[in-house]
């Protein structure tokens, strides 16, 4: 049998890479942040001034990336791009390209090789519905959109990176469509997922209410 895995999914700014992170840390396992890749497809697409609505083209570069986690910081082709791929262009970019077939067929073996023992935390928009369909717990993440684009502001900020509140929630509004209404892999409530609305929650509920699910898998 593989090592066990938490899939947590849901739109942007959910909470998603927070509570991830501290599960990971809570549990010893490791954690797979989906969302970079697609950062880092996007970012290597327009600096290369590639066609990012190319999907044959996309699909190409995302197999030819080399792309490694090393802590916190995420290398492509060996450079640090772990700021690069958080500015408020990196979003939409990752968003347009995370729509090919190709890309996401060319990402998926990449995934699923994350799945090491002792476990995984698998956070993105489709860990339960298609990377990990037989993952051991399946979580979607969700709050208010006004509550999703204030923790994004207070992230860039905290980064010291540009921010606007309403380019943000507008950012947020457009990029969820896009990823809810898209063909492949469309974020959904993966069948079998808890859902858990963190608008009035902290960090520390979020991750006693996982954990507490963790918990009660049979
Ligand atoms: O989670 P994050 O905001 O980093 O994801 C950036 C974009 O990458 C998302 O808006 C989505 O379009 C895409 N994505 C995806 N599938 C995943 C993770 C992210 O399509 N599993």
């Amino acid at each position: 049998l593989g090592a066990p895995v938490i899939a947590i999914d849901g739109p942007s700014g959910s909470g998603k890479g927070t509570i991830a992170e501290c599960l990971a840390r809570r549990l010893g396992w490791h954690v797979l942040d989906s969302g970079a890749l697609y950062r880092c497809l996007g970012l290597a697409a327009h600096r290369r001034a590639l066609d990012l609505d190319d999907g044959a083209a996309m699909g190409r570069l995302a197999a030819e990336l080399a792309i490694r986690f090393d802590g916190d910081r995420v290398l492509l082709n060996d450079e640090d791009v772990s700021d690069a791929i958080r500015t408020a262009e990196a979003g939409p970019r990752a968003s347009r390209v995370a729509v090919h077939a190709p890309v996401r067929g060319a990402l998926l073996s990449w995934q699923r090789a994350a799945a090491r023992r002792p476990g995984l935390i698998a956070d993105g928009r489709d860990m339960g519905s298609t990377v990990f369909p037989d993952a051991t717990l399946k979580i979607y993440l969700d709050a208010s959109p006004e509550e999703r684009a204030r923790r994004r502001y207070k992230q860039l900020k905290e980064k010291g990176m540009d921010a606007n509140l309403p380019a943000l929630t507008r950012e947020l509004r457009e990029r969820d469509a896009l990823d809810r209404n898209r063909e492949q892999s469309p974020l959904t409530i993966a069948d079998g997922a808890v859902v858990i609305d963190t608008t009035a929650l902290s960090i520390d509920d979020v991750v006693a209410a996982v954990l507490a699910e963790a918990r009660s898998v049979p």
